[in-house]
């Protein structure tokens, strides 16, 4: 967390404290920037850093700090072009000029303002890739993503010429390379040489030729690096970072049922890191945690502190520490008084990695006997560092090593993520990009404010971004708008305003609903039948492309028993035309039995069955909390609770000879079958009971963060909406899904993974 911290300067300091013949001898403190503020350190003195401090979206120029030399005078200022400069300033960054082949762009200039727009076009044949126009941002770098123009005939894509560099190698065919220099002074991040692979992507990362002192916006590093961290926490398809122009790098990723994520975080304590900065840290590490705990992934954590020396303060080695809620209890514990011992002004980067290898030959011998499991895991560093290293050289050959040790190179690059976290404007850029992962289409390394942080960690939980993962919602209980319940689906009627139904999204072409719902139709047309998901307002209307009831399903199975309406089995699935889009109001529900749930449920098992999953979410012991939605009357969540124990499930079927039309019933099974699961209140005990419009809704349980669908909303003594908004004395009956997993599985089982057994 220093401020300047070169070899150099560090000899400096040891040398002027070695004399201690610096009495007296001040450099002039009265020293201003344009547009800006300045900071000292040790008042002047000798060996004292003057820092330039510039408003957002400025930088110092020509230089960030000066040091206060032995002859009271304040270091020089070069430009780098080496002229000497007396008075800084702030600037506003440029943006450098772009580039394309077969292909043009509008207006052609050298520099282009914060706020200037260009626009490309390829030549005719050409099919343009990436953005078609492109905006200066406040930190000197273009928005959207690298225009390109591609005619289709290589085996790789033209990987582009990203704005301010220069690309030589004009082959993309297999095994062919490309190389890219920064012009002028911009430094480069990403990969400065790409191979044309089998698969026809390019290795490693497009790079980036930016100001040496640009930043990167907190929404950029939250989506950035949330789409990459996002594959370890999804068990399917995310959408990482894609322009609509291009959605082909929409990736796949399937992780094994008991996939673990260990995560090691290398804070850099060293120099002058300051009580405030320090806190910050702790901050954003600790809203970092609790997010992945939220996605409940089985994660272990190590944790070091470093400057020339290196601290354990979570040893991923030892289980019973490393997990979340132990490394969330830790957190809070260290003590800025503790690193004190360590954060002299050193950075030993290799020092810290070095550590960090021999947690990991720690661990994978405390796994010796599940060596099959510790194939399974899948590694991330992440890497929080302010300053220069200084000491111990040139880290790439400890992340070698790292590398080496995981076998990447055979099990595959989805095995280690290196995520470099540069705070503040000092950091090395060349030696961190070295050791940052280079992935197709996705970013490792980022530069932000240490303030920032919490934010690009809190804002990972912008749901967009968690890519398909089922049962998310909006964890705020205050909300009882779609976004605490994007599942919820309405159906209703183009003939008949009185009809109402409601369903749950269980994929991105499947709604779950009643199959009563479907009864009646005029003349059979199911496109009588409206579905609608998303916000009040912006309502999407689905077209529906057929309803598949359950084939038990019988309404009139026992009219001869003068039963006249029977419920059994009453559940269908609507196929939808077109593939929704998950947004933070839209999104699906998790099913039981699924590789989804048995993430959401964090189940440690190595295999996890469908009866774990049962005996988790409805144990037979009493009754188990649930929710559903009362959308019709009230729009928002109601509590319920599931009678599973023997006797609490007796009573409560016991009442379905309430109902008008079941008061003859003398032997409840006939209409209470093993299908239902049984909500609701008794005459001492009132509970909420849902609407005749609330059939087809999902019953669902929460875990954490995280929404389970248990059942579905079929039939109830009373319905509510005749009655005051008071919870009743009454039962409600939901068909259970674990008594209809084949039928879900035999029609959802392409679009959603289910347990084999
Ligand atoms: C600082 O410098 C400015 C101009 O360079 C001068 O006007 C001002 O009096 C100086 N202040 C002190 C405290 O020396
Ligand atoms: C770039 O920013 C401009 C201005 O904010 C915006 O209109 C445009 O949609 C952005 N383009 C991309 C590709 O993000
Ligand atoms: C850096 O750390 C490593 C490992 O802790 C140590 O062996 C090495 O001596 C350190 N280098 C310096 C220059 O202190
Ligand atoms: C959740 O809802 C609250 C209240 O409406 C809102 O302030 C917050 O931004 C929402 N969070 C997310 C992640 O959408
Ligand atoms: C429903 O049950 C009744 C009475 O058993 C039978 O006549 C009818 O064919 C059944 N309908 C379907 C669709 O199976
Ligand atoms: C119940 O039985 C009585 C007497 O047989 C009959 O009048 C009544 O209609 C029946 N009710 C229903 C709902 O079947
Ligand atoms: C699932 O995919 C297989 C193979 O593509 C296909 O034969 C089958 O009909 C699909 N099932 C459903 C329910 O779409």
């Amino acid at each position: 967390m220093g401020l300047v911290r070169i070899a150099a300067l560090n000899l400096f300091i040891f040398l002027v404290s070695g004399e201690n013949e610096n009495d007296g001898i001040t450099c002039n403190p009265n020293i201003t920037i344009r547009d800006g503020t300045i900071t000292l350190s040790k008042g002047g003195e000798v060996g004292s850093i003057l820092r330039y401090i510039c408003p957002f979206g400025l930088y110092p120029y020509p230089v960030i700090s000066r040091i206060c030399r032995r002859n009271g005078r304040w270091s020089l200022m070069r430009n780098d072009h080496g002229r000497i400069i007396s008075k800084a300033e702030c600037r506003a960054f440029k943006c450098p000029t772009p580039s394309i082949e077969q292909g043009a762009f509008f207006p052609s200039n050298t520099l282009y303002a914060v706020g200037d727009t260009v626009s490309f076009e390829c030549d005719d044949g050409y099919s343009l890739w990436g953005s078609k126009s492109r905006t200066c941002m406040i930190n000197g770098r273009w928005n959207g993503t690298t225009a390109v123009c591609q005619d289709g005939l290589d085996s790789c894509p033209n990987p582009g010429i990203p704005a301010g560099s220069m690309k030589s190698g004009t082959n993309y065919g297999f095994d062919d390379k490309v190389k890219y220099l920064c012009l002028n002074d911009l430094v480069l991040i990403g990969s400065n040489e790409r191979i044309c692979l089998e698969t026809g992507e390019w290795s490693g990362s497009e790079p980036v030729c930016q100001h040496k002192y640009s930043f990167d916006l907190p929404e950029e590093v939250a989506s950035y690096f949330s789409a990459s961290f996002s594959r370890f926490l999804s068990e399917s398809k995310i959408d990482s970072q894609v322009t609509e122009e291009d959605e082909s790098h929409g990736r796949k990723l399937i992780l094994g049922q008991n996939h673990k994520l260990h995560i090691y975080i290398l804070l850099d304590v060293s120099g002058s890191i300051q009580k405030e900065d320090f806190k910050k840290a702790i901050n954003a590490l600790t809203t970092f945690v609790t997010m992945i705990k939220q996605f409940e992934v089985g994660v272990n954590y190590g944790l070091v502190m470093f400057g020339s020396r290196s601290c354990v303060e979570v040893n991923i080695a030892h289980d019973d520490v490393s997990d979340s809620d132990s490394v969330l209890q830790i957190l809070p514990t260290l003590k800025y008084e503790d690193i004190t011992r360590y954060s002299d002004a050193g950075t030993n980067m290799t020092g810290a990695l070095k550590t960090i290898f021999e947690m990991m030959v720690l661990k994978k011998a405390s796994m010796k006997d599940k060596q099959a499991e510790w194939r399974e895991v899948r590694h991330a560093i992440m890497i929080f560092t302010d300053g220069r290293n200084n000491m111990g050289g040139n880290p790439k050959p400890m992340m070698d090593r790292i590398r080496n040790f995981l076998d990447i190179e055979k099990v595959g690059e989805e095995f280690l993520d290196v995520y470099v976290f540069g705070l503040g404007n000092d950091v090395d850029t060349d030696e961190m990009n070295s050791v940052a992962s280079k992935k197709n289409n996705e970013k490792h390394m980022f530069f932000i404010q240490m303030e920032d942080l919490t934010t690009v960690f809190n804002s990972m939980l912008d749901l967009t971004s968690v890519g398909n993962l089922c049962g998310f919602a909006n964890k705020s209980l205050t909300v009882s708008d779609q976004s605490s319940f994007p599942w919820y689906a309405e159906v209703r009627s183009n003939d008949n305003p009185e009809f109402r139904c409601s369903g749950s999204i269980v994929g991105d072409e499947w709604i779950l609903t009643a199959a009563h719902c479907f009864e009646y139709l005029t003349e059979g047309n199911i496109n009588s039948r409206l579905i609608f998901v998303g916000a009040s307002g912006k309502k999407v209307q689905l077209k529906i492309d057929r309803v598949i009831k359950h084939p038990n399903y019988n309404l009139t199975g026992k009219v001869e028993m003068g039963i006249w309406e029977f419920y059994d089995y009453d559940i269908a699935l609507v196929k939808i035309k077109s593939k929704l889009s998950f947004t933070t109001n839209i999104r699906p529900i998790c099913l039981p039995c699924t590789v989804g749930t048995s993430v959401a449920l964090r189940i440690s098992q190595t295999k996890p069955t469908c009866t774990d999953h049962e005996e988790e979410l409805l144990p037979t012991l009493r009754t188990v909390e649930a929710k559903f939605i009362q959308k019709i009357q009230n729009h928002e969540l109601k509590n319920v609770k599931i009678k599973t124990g023997a006797s609490e499930r007796a009573l409560c079927e016991q009442d379905a000879t309430n109902a008008a039309i079941y008061v003859n019933v003398s032997n409840v099974k006939d209409v209470v079958t093993d299908r239902f699961l049984c909500t609701g209140g008794s005459r001492n005990n009132p509970e909420a009971i849902s609407c005749k419009g609330d059939s087809g809704g999902p019953l669902y349980i929460q875990k954490l963060y995280r929404y389970i669908q248990v059942g579905v909303v079929s039939w109830g003594v009373v319905n509510m909406c005749e009655y005051s908004n008071l919870p009743h004395h009454a039962r409600d009956f939901h068909i259970n899904l674990f008594k209809v997993l084949d039928w879900l599985k035999q029609h959802l089982g392409n679009s959603t993974r289910f347990l084999d057994q």
